[in-house]
């Protein structure tokens, strides 16, 4: 059974949005992400503007994108690591966003760039749980510091639509702690597609169980399709990444697993860009099928912020500052494009009922 797209009226999506997103800026504010530093969400509005972002009604960050529905159903693997009532053993419904991960709304389809995918899960006793997830293997930042830094480094240069070689060969060069993880984002090899990627959280969170006892995590979701790797050039079909995912969910199912990797004594908890062991313990709490495509201008995700801090009872944030970085910054992205006037996003209705793929677009 599909989960229908609803448009939510202004005052629904207010009580849904906003007490979460306040908790998230209390959370940002108590934790002190802000201070002593300068440097505001705001200054970070102005970092994304300056990379290309659009004042009409996008995201500042991962702006070009497409929902899905579909469902969550968990294991009793999770129900043992969780008390959260999303691992009771409901059959949930999932809403989902795949993007790319750039600020660039308009951006062509590439294998260069980043994919992601957030979601939000919910119980029928009220639990939320959004996750934001990318395709890079460690966060090549650490805290506040790096990720201004990394804003301004990390802008595409439209001609090539890559940032400058020279210019993230600097920020690397500036922060020895990232050596691993620039190391790993070098040797990571691109997916062909959205279907057969796998997205990590990179940052840790807390499981809590009935007994009270806590297991620091990070979470993937990892891809039941076979990996195949990305082709060296760009497809002429500007879409062509989101028309195969829509093809493909015409055709059937798409599944990925949520695997918790299981930190040991010694993992570093508060750092995403520091790597865990390889022997790490890995459980996959539950499987995400989704079944149905929407063109964001047509579904709820589209309005809706998917701030990784908003999280049912029995899943919490670890310490990491960057997790209530992030919550403040896409509060603020979240209040600023609410407020613009929204133009048409590049993946379209159209592109949905009708994924024809340019005959030269490297499809089927
Ligand atoms: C572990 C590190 C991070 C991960 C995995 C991550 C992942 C994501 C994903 C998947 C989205 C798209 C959500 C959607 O589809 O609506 C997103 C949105 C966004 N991200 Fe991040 N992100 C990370 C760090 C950061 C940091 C450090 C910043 C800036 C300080 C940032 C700024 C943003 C903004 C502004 C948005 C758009 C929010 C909105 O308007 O809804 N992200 N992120």
């Amino acid at each position: 059974m599909a989960h229908s797209p609803r448009k939510g009226s202004p005052a629904r999506w207010a009580a849904v949005v906003l007490p979460p997103l306040c908790l998230g800026g209390l959370m940002a504010w108590t934790a002190g992400v802000f201070s002593p530093a300068a440097i505001s969400p705001s200054h970070f509005m102005q970092r994304f503007q300056k990379a290309g972002a659009l004042d009409r009604g996008f995201r500042r960050a991962h702006a070009k994108g497409m929902c899905a529905t579909g469902w969550f159903d968990p294991t009793p693997e999770g129900r043992a690591l969780s008390r959260s009532g999303i691992f009771k053993g409901e059959h949930l419904p999932v809403m989902g966003r795949f993007s790319l991960a750039p600020p660039l709304p308009y951006l062509p389809d590439n294998p260069a760039a980043a994919r992601s995918l957030a979601m939000q899960i919910r119980s029928s006793t009220g639990d939320d749980w959004r996750m934001a997830l990318v395709d890079a293997p460690l966060q090549v930042m650490r805290d506040i510091a790096d990720a201004f830094a990394f804003f301004k480094t990390a802008r595409l240069d439209p001609a090539t639509n890559k940032p400058d070689p020279a210019a993230i060969r600097a920020y690397a060069a500036q922060r020895p702690w990232l050596k691993t993880a620039f190391e790993q984002a070098k040797s990571h090899k691109q997916a062909s597609d959205l279907t057969n990627d796998t997205y990590n959280s990179l940052d840790s969170f807390i499981l809590t169980d009935e007994a009270g006892k806590k297991t620091p995590v990070r979470w993937a979701a990892v891809a039941q399709e076979p990996f195949s790797p990305a082709e060296g050039s760009s497809a002429n079909d500007k879409n062509y990444l989101f028309k195969r995912l829509v093809q493909t969910l015409d055709q059937r199912p798409l599944r990925w697993d949520i695997v918790a990797t299981i930190a040991r004594e010694g993992d570093p908890i508060n750092d995403p860009s520091q790597p865990w062991d390889e022997a790490d313990q890995k459980v996959t709490v539950g499987t995400v099928t989704f079944t149905k495509a929407y063109s964001e201008d047509e579904s709820p995700c589209g309005p809706m912020v998917f701030d990784p801090t908003i999280l049912p009872d029995g899943i919490s944030t670890s310490d990491d500052p960057l997790l209530a970085l992030r919550s403040s910054v896409y509060m603020k992205s979240y209040a600023t494009r609410s407020a613009e006037h929204k133009t048409p996003s590049m993946v379209t209705p159209g592109d949905i009922t009708h994924p024809t793929l340019t005959p030269d677009g490297k499809g089927q």
